[in-house]
């Protein structure tokens, strides 16, 4: 088995050297972004994979033991294997390794913050929409040079606003340019948060 065919996941090539690393919510799977995707950067190459965990058949990237308790160990073990995972994409496809960004989406977003915390080398950067601290590691990586782009819902029923705020805080003290936006809306996805983490991303380079 070759290292790529350890996640199902979609790959779209793309017309620039940035690849996004496209992460969906609980429930979702590795089709769910990709037109969102595309609509953040219509050039950008795209890496989908599914989450591997199952939770009541609900795809998921790590295991959670309720809502908003997350399996530690679980997470930590999973953010290494998708590193591993976008490593060994970024090989097979020849891609820029410099140019890798996160999309993800609540359980996706939480993952792909967990990346950043863990194995800073893989990404330049990540979209969280809906994200919150996945967990605070030992020691904070240096993170400069790197941009996170954080949606949150003022809303929204599952991550309380301080839990999105102190994402932005502790990525920021670990030296990432970080934008927050606090919108009026719920835990789901809206067209500002499209609208928004486009313009973003278009400065982001
Ligand atoms: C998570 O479990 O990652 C968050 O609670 C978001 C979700 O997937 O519902």
């Amino acid at each position: 088995m070759s290292a790529t065919e350890t996640f199902v996941h979609r790959f779209v090539p793309g017309e620039s050297k940035r690849t996004l690393l496209v992460l969906h919510g609980t429930g979702g799977n590795e089709d769910d972004l990709l037109p969102v995707a595309r609509m953040l950067d219509p050039e950008s190459a795209l890496l989908s994979p599914r989450g591997k965990v199952l939770e009541n058949g609900a795809p998921r990237f790590f295991r959670r033991l309720r809502e908003g308790v997350f399996d530690e160990e679980d997470l930590v073990r999973r953010a290494h294997e998708l590193a591993d995972f976008v490593a060994a994409a970024v090989k097979e496809h020849a891609l820029d390794a410099a140019q890798v960004v996160a999309v993800g989406y609540s359980n996706g977003a939480n993952i792909a913050s967990a990346m950043m915390l863990l194995r800073p080398e893989i990404l330049r950067g990540a979209v969280l929409l809906r994200g919150q601290t996945p967990l605070v590691p030992e020691k904070l990586p240096d993170l400069s040079g790197k941009g996170v782009f954080l949606s949150s819902g003022k809303f929204d029923p599952i991550i309380g606003a301080e839990n999105a705020a102190a994402l932005a805080e502790m990525l920021r003290k670990a030296g990432a340019d970080v934008t927050h936006k606090l919108l009026p809306s719920g835990h789901e996805l809206t067209r500002v948060d499209i609208d928004d983490a486009r313009e973003w991303l278009a400065r982001f380079s």
